[in-house]
């Protein structure tokens, strides 16, 4: 006979062994080093800056001939290829002048950062001999554990920060005045004012704000709340261009 108060108990360790199995894995991909993952952010901007090794002369073996807008250093730059906003060719970059048509790096968020390394020694990528295992390690981690979707937090047709204007002048006048000033045009050889920048290309503002600049004191702010690099966002929108 079939003993319903026998089976309770196993039925209710399943369930709690389910969960534990469906929560463990997502806590400890969140558990990541958030130093590791900034400084893997920082080595997908212009890695060649930090990483200890020349700048690359010519352009990158992987750079498409149907782009001849880019050539050189700036084409060795993981950004370059798969986008600030980490979508590629379903991004920003699917037109304009980086377009390329190459894949974003979205199919790795919450992979196994090893298999991102293997990708970087392979011969599309040929970054092997160019940086160090724990730099290659980081980017590992930042690419599949740091990616944010940037769509919940900039409007992509409008290009706006999804953010509270009032609130992110709170964080900007506290944290970013020393070094970028009251109207963003700090320090002086900065390429553009902050209030550009962030109407021209918000997922390139989103990402120094997480990640930092590489080479510069600039911090980090991925450890915060999400929302507060999207009110940075929003206020930096409304300063003078
Ligand atoms: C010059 C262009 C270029 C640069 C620079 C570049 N990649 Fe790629 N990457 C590619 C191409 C092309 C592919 C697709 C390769 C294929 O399909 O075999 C790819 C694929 C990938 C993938 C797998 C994506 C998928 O969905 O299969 C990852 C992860 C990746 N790159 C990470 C990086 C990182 C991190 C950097 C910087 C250190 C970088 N790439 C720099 C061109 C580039
Ligand atoms: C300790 C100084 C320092 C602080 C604090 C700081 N930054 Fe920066 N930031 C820099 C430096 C230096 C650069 C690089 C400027 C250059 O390229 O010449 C930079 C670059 C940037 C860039 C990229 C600009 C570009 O054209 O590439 C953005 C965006 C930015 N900062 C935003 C912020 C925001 C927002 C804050 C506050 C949350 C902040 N920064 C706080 C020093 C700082």
């Amino acid at each position: 006979m079939l003993n319903i108060k026998g089976m309770i108990t196993p039925i209710a360790l399943g369930l709690i062994f389910g969960l534990f199995l469906s929560v463990v894995p997502v806590s400890s991909v969140s558990a990541a080093d958030q130093g590791t993952v900034a400084w893997g952010g920082k080595l997908y901007d212009k890695w060649f800056k930090i990483a200890g090794s020349a700048r690359p002369k010519g352009t990158h073996v992987a750079w498409p001939a149907s782009n001849t807008k880019k050539k050189g250093s700036a084409t060795h730059r993981c950004k370059a290829c798969h986008g600030w906003d980490t979508m590629g060719k379903d991004g920003a970059y699917a037109s304009g002048s980086y377009q390329t048509g190459i894949v974003g790096v979205r199919k790795y968020d919450g992979e196994n950062p090893a298999d991102v390394v293997a990708i970087l020694k392979d011969n599309t990528h040929g970054f092997a001999d160019l940086m160090a295992e724990k730099d290659l390690t980081a980017l590992g981690v930042f690419v599949t554990s740091g990616q944010v979707d940037m769509d919940k937090s900039i409007d992509r047709a409008s290009k706006k920060f999804i953010g509270d204007v009032a609130q992110g002048k709170q964080y900007y006048v506290t944290m970013c005045t020393n070094c970028h000033g009251v109207d963003g045009k700090l320090p002086k050889d900065m390429p553009e004012p902050l209030g550009k920048l962030s109407n021209k290309n918000p997922w390139e503002i989103m990402h120094k704000i997480q990640n930092g600049t590489p080479g510069e004191e600039m911090p980090a702010l991925r450890a915060l709340p999400i929302q507060v690099t999207a009110d940075v966002g929003a206020y930096l929108q409304t300063l003078p261009e």
